[in-house]
């Protein structure tokens, strides 16, 4: 059989071997993931037919489908979590507090927790353009048998065992790893099921995109400001060519392929950044390394940072190894 004609099922049983602690239980949650990204997915095109239907007249336009979809995609990962009893806890950008979740018994047995956003670049919902999922799993590091608690969530990215993305754009992909590599798998919507299609994903070295909002500059710090400069002049492969979907994971996954850097620096406007650490950053700066590539707050590695709230905010710089060093080096000379 070809490479490209496994599907993430049989992947997923292939590579249980391969994690640090072999119960069965990461490769349940994955398999979790992909049936809650296959109901988002269902849901998310057909958002932009919601009007259409209801203009039709349609009766049974519930409440539920007026829903936003950020809600909805909330509501259906931690459901798909919480009825496979597979996790102690689930932390979300869409809930203030994490979630405390039982395992079979009532018990509070379950290992792993998992933080995530279910809905990336939602403001590019209703224009029709990719939006994402976002996650991140840890084993827990408060005993086994007792609540889950605040600091099982907030561990470095370092310790992450797993973390991945779903894009919804011209076709479905669910890319993830487990610390062994990234592989991306496409959604054949027919028959609903994901297919191997980008085995062992890497970011060029090198790349000529830059993705940021520059609609912030005036607000930048000036080594980024510098940075843009640098990839605005002509000089051998330069000016580089500026994409900016505003949508993390769509701008990330492009970039990764291609070659090519995200930034969301601080700005006047956003001291701490924007983007936040423990569901958006640190997935993406796991799966930047896996690939070859770097995630750095401007000045020192993202997954190396102890987080101290949930929810906290990060300056963010991810994505091909040499220019993210580049974007660095920018950075402390402008310091000097
Ligand atoms: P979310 O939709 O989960 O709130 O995330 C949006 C994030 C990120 O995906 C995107 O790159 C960034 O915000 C865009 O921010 P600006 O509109 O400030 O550029
Ligand atoms: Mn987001
Ligand atoms: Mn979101």
């Amino acid at each position: 059989m070809k490479e490209h004609n496994k599907t993430l099922g049989e992947f997923i049983i292939e590579n249980q071997k391969s994690f640090q602690y072999s119960s069965g239980e990461l490769s349940r949650i994955i398999n979790a993931i992909r049936l809650a990204a296959k109901v988002v997915n269902y849901k998310v095109n057909k958002a932009g037919l919601v009007d259409i239907v209801g203009a039709a007249g349609e009766q049974n336009i519930q409440g539920e489908d007026q829903q936003k979809l950020d809600v909805y995609a909330n509501e259906i990962f931690i459901q798909t979590l919480i009825n496979r009893e597979i996790v102690c806890g689930i932390a979300s950008e869409e809930n203030d507090d994490f979630i405390t979740v039982r395992g079979s018994d009532n018990s509070h047995t379950n290992k792993y927790v998992v933080l995530m956003d279910p809905l990336d670049g939602s403001s590019n919902i209703d224009v029709n353009v990719s939006v994402g999922t976002i996650f991140s799993v840890y084993r827990r590091i408060t005993p086994v048998g007792t609540p889950v608690a605040l600091e099982d969530f907030l561990q470095p990215g370092v310790n992450q065992v797993a973390a991945g993305y779903v894009i919804y754009g011209t076709s479905t992909m669910l890319v993830y790893t487990t610390g062994h590599g990234v592989n991306g798998f496409t959604l054949n919507p027919a028959i609903g099921t994901f297919y191997l299609s980008h085995p062992n994903m890497m970011f060029p070295k090198e790349g000529i995109i830059y993705s940021i909002n520059e609609g912030n500059y005036v607000h930048f710090p000036q080594g980024v400001k510098d940075y843009i400069k640098y990839c605005q002049l002509e000089e051998g492969d330069r000016p580089y060519t500026s994409r900016y979907i505003g949508s993390l994971v769509s701008d990330f996954h492009r970039n990764m392929i291609k070659g090519g850097i995200y930034l969301y620096p601080t700005s006047s406007k956003a001291p701490k950044g924007k983007l936040r650490l423990l569901y958006e950053c640190n997935p993406m700066a796991f799966i930047a390394e896996q690939a070859g590539g770097k995630a750095s707050d401007g000045f020192g590695r993202i997954l190396e940072i102890r987080p101290t709230e949930l929810h906290e905010r990060v300056p963010f710089f991810c994505g091909s190894y040499a220019m993210v060093e580049k974007a660095e080096d920018f950075m402390r000379n402008a310091k000097k």
